[in-house]
């Protein structure tokens, strides 16, 4: 995906949006365990300490303390131990996921099984670099996420409507990311329709003139 440009990504995101129709891909993974599906997500990426270097300015200190919390992950363990990763504790379903600086590397595409965690309230992926991905539509599937942090992780393109669905959102920090886009009817529908959000961090530019491009 990195090497496409950036008028292709922009029409690949648009064709999806025009076209998205649940797929099949989400209908025979339907069934996966949270525990399978973190440890696919885990398989998915790789580790590099350059993901995560710290970042520092006057009003921000970031991944001063980076370490790769999935290396400590061992699959004949319960999930619900594994390093940032939060289960209930009557239903067992992961609730919680904090790999904030921690080295993950690679591309987050609209089929990983991070979007298999139907039950996540919190989902900190910021300090990672996942290689110049789009932010998936999949992102809407997390019906009762409050806080999604993606701050400082190489996400670039156009943040895309679906998140105008995450409606419990408290908290949702896009930050420091250089090419993330916010259009206008999307900033409209997050104001709308997220009425719990307190907290918008975003350094992203608003960027109707988008359309003018295409
Ligand atoms: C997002 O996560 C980073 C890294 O853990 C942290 O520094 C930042 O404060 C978080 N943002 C919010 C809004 O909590
Ligand atoms: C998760 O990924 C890391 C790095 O690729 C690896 O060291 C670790 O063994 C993996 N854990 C599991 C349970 O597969
Ligand atoms: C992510 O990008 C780096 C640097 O461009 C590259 O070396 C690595 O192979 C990429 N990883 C994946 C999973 O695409
Ligand atoms: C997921 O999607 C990416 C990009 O569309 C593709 O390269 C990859 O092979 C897919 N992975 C699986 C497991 O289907
Ligand atoms: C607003 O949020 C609700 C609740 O998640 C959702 O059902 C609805 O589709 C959203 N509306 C828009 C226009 O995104």
């Amino acid at each position: 995906m990195g090497c496409l440009s950036w008028k292709y990504q922009v029409l690949c995101l648009l064709s999806f949006l025009f076209h998205s129709t649940p797929s099949s891909f989400s209908s025979s993974l339907s069934s996966i365990s949270p525990c399978s599906a973190l440890l696919h997500f885990n398989h998915s990426l790789s580790l590099d300490s350059s993901a995560s270097p710290s970042y520092h300015t006057s009003r921000i200190q970031m991944c001063d303390n980076s370490y790769p919390k999935t290396a400590s992950w061992k699959e004949d363990k319960d999930c619900c131990t594994w390093d940032g990763v939060v289960c209930d504790q009557t239903t067992r379903h992961v609730i919680g996921l904090d790999l904030s600086c921690s080295w993950l590397s690679g591309p987050i595409h609209s089929n990983s099984t991070l979007f298999f965690l139907p039950h996540l309230r919190t989902l900190n992926l910021a300090g990672n670099c996942f290689n110049e991905s789009l932010i998936s539509p999949e992102f809407g599937k997390f019906k009762t996420l409050t806080h999604l942090n993606l701050s400082y992780s190489c996400f670039i393109g156009k943040i895309p409507y679906e998140i105008s669905h995450l409606s419990s959102l408290v908290s949702l920090d896009l930050s420091i990311n250089d090419e993330l886009l916010i259009e206008t009817p999307v900033w409209k529908r997050v104001i709308h329709n997220l009425t719990q959000l307190g907290n918008f961090f975003s350094m992203t530019r608003i960027c109707p003139q988008l359309d003018l491009i295409l």
